[in-house]
């Protein structure tokens, strides 16, 4: 990885911290379980994909190679300077200008994008352990919102770190930390069918892949699998 992604990410790492959320970009590992489902698709027809909090590409970098002809792609960033950077990306390295023409990158909140239609995968890379209960629930309504019935979302969070910190954090913390848990655990109790174990990682970290059901509210969980890596 360029030693100019890891400058960015970490300046705006110091700059913003609560919507970057983490020190480093994913480690490829990371990227690879992220773009799983969209690597197993079942079929030759064009599929929508949205990436959430792309910052400087680390999963994007991984998604272009499996964005096919007839696909779009979309990407919600909030913060421009990862916007710019992204932006350069697509139209200088080859495999990201393989797929310019059907990808775009959005410069909003995810909470406030309004797509033209549901799509079949969406990837979320948003530090949600940083942000207001509220906020929390308002983002994972709109992951759903966002999600054709059938869809996957898939998303990143660091082990442990949210069972550590409502133990040993401060009180207010442990009680915003308690309700994303409660929120989090009624999404995956119902729709998670995989869940990846990443150690290679800058820190370690699981990536959870929920589908929707029609309404994302029938009791239409799959079994359970986990991977290591
Ligand atoms: C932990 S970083 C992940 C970056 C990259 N996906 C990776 O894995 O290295 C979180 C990213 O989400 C973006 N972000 C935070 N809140 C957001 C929001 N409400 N809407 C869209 N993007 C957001 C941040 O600007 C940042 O790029």
């Amino acid at each position: 990885m360029p030693l100019r992604e890891y400058a960015t990410f970490f300046r705006q790492f110091r700059q913003r911290f609560e919507t970057t959320g983490a020190i480093a970009p994913s480690s490829r590992f990371l990227a690879s379980a992220m773009a799983h489902p969209l690597k197993q698709r079942a079929g030759d027809a064009p599929v929508r994909v949205l990436e959430i909090g792309p910052g400087t590409g680390a999963v994007t970098r991984t998604l272009v190679k499996h964005i096919r002809e007839g696909d779009r792609f979309d990407l919600v960033e909030l913060n421009e300077a990862f916007a710019e950077m992204l932006n350069a990306r697509f139209d200088n390295e080859p495999a990201w200008k393989r797929v310019r023409e059907q990808s775009e990158v959005h410069v909003v909140p995810i909470q406030e994008f309004a797509a033209e239609e549901p799509y079949d995968f969406v990837i979320s890379g948003l530090p949600l352990n940083n942000f207001p209960t509220a906020l929390v629930d308002e983002i994972f309504e709109a992951y759903f919102r966002l999600l054709k019935p059938g869809g996957v979302l898939s998303y990143f969070e660091y082990q442990f770190v949210r069972s550590i910190r409502t133990r040993i954090g401060k009180s207010e913390d442990r009680k915003r930390l308690t309700t994303i848990d409660s929120t989090m655990k009624s999404y995956t109790d119902r729709l998670r069918f995989r869940r990846d174990w990443i150690f290679v990682n800058l820190p370690p970290a699981w990536v959870q892949h929920l589908r929707a059901d029609e309404r994302s509210s029938a009791d239409s969980a799959p079994t359970v699998g986990e991977t290591h890596a």
